[in-house]
């Protein structure tokens, strides 16, 4: 899709750190947004009154996402693995299920999420994984596995999706567009960190970069060693 196709996106999840920064790229752009957020959540977007379009609700609510992807593009959507009442999964539906056919579905996740099975963690990754998995479980407050069924669900639609991998995060000024691989272990990403601002840009510069479609990428920050290090070498194909 050529960046002239895409006037309207939606971004689901919008109030949070990430999400306020893919409204101001997508503003940025000329985009026309609409942002979806909790009810209470409606007040962190005042810095864009005016600037976008909020349909309050649940993410995970199929009439709320229903009316505001209408007419959308492109939707970016943050799948959080909040709660223990399928929030992620429900997201990822609701969007599968009621963006328009042909639309650009972006969805963020982190590292932990493997599409083929063929990334290679360390051993800390994977035991900070479960141990966040199980606690999480435990105090009714993450769901960890609800984040993988929800990138199951995107992995198996025949839609124009791409999941955007996050390694560790960081504030700060932005870097530039993080470089990807489609591996985690690969050596480019041994960085394992990236600025969420320039997470937020990875998501928007995917709804135009039709090579990304129905890729999973997994970023890091450009200015990482492990990136400068592989600066001129090809991002996956
Ligand atoms: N944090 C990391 O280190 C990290 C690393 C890699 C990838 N990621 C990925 O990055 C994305 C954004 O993560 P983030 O850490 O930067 O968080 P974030 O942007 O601050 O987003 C948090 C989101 O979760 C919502 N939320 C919080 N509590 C909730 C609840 N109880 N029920 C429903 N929604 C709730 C927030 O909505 P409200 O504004 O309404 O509270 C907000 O939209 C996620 O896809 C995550 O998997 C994060």
């Amino acid at each position: 899709m050529g960046t002239d196709r895409v006037k309207k996106v939606c971004i689901i999840g919008a109030s949070g750190k990430l999400g306020q920064y893919m409204v101001g790229h997508a503003l940025e752009r000329g985009y026309e947004v609409v942002g979806v957020c909790r009810e209470r959540s409606v007040p962190k977007l005042a810095a864009f009154e005016g600037r976008m379009t909020v349909v309050p609700g649940a993410t995970n609510d199929p009439e709320v996402i229903r009316r505001a992807v209408a007419g959308c593009d492109g939707v970016l959507t943050v799948l959080v693995p909040w709660g223990v009442r399928q929030y992620a999964s429900g997201t990822a539906q609701a969007v599968l299920d009621h963006a328009r056919p042909g639309a650009r579905l972006v969805f963020s996740c982190g590292w932990h999420i493997t599409r083929d099975g063929k990334d290679r963690y360390s051993r800390l990754f994977t035991l900070g994984v479960r141990i966040a998995a199980v606690l999480g479980k435990l105090v009714r407050a993450v769901e960890i596995d609800d984040q993988v069924e929800a990138c199951r669900r995107v992995f198996a639609s025949d839609t124009r999706w791409t999941v955007v991998r996050g390694s560790s995060l960081e504030e700060g000024e932005s870097q530039g567009l993080p470089v990807w691989s489609r591996h985690v272990g690969d050596p480019v990403l041994a960085g394992n960190l990236t600025r969420r601002v320039d997470f937020a840009l990875f998501m928007v510069e995917a709804l135009t970069d039709d090579t990304l479609v129905r890729e999973a990428p997994a970023i890091v920050g450009r200015l990482t060693p492990s990136a400068l290090a592989h600066a001129g070498a090809s991002q996956a194909p």
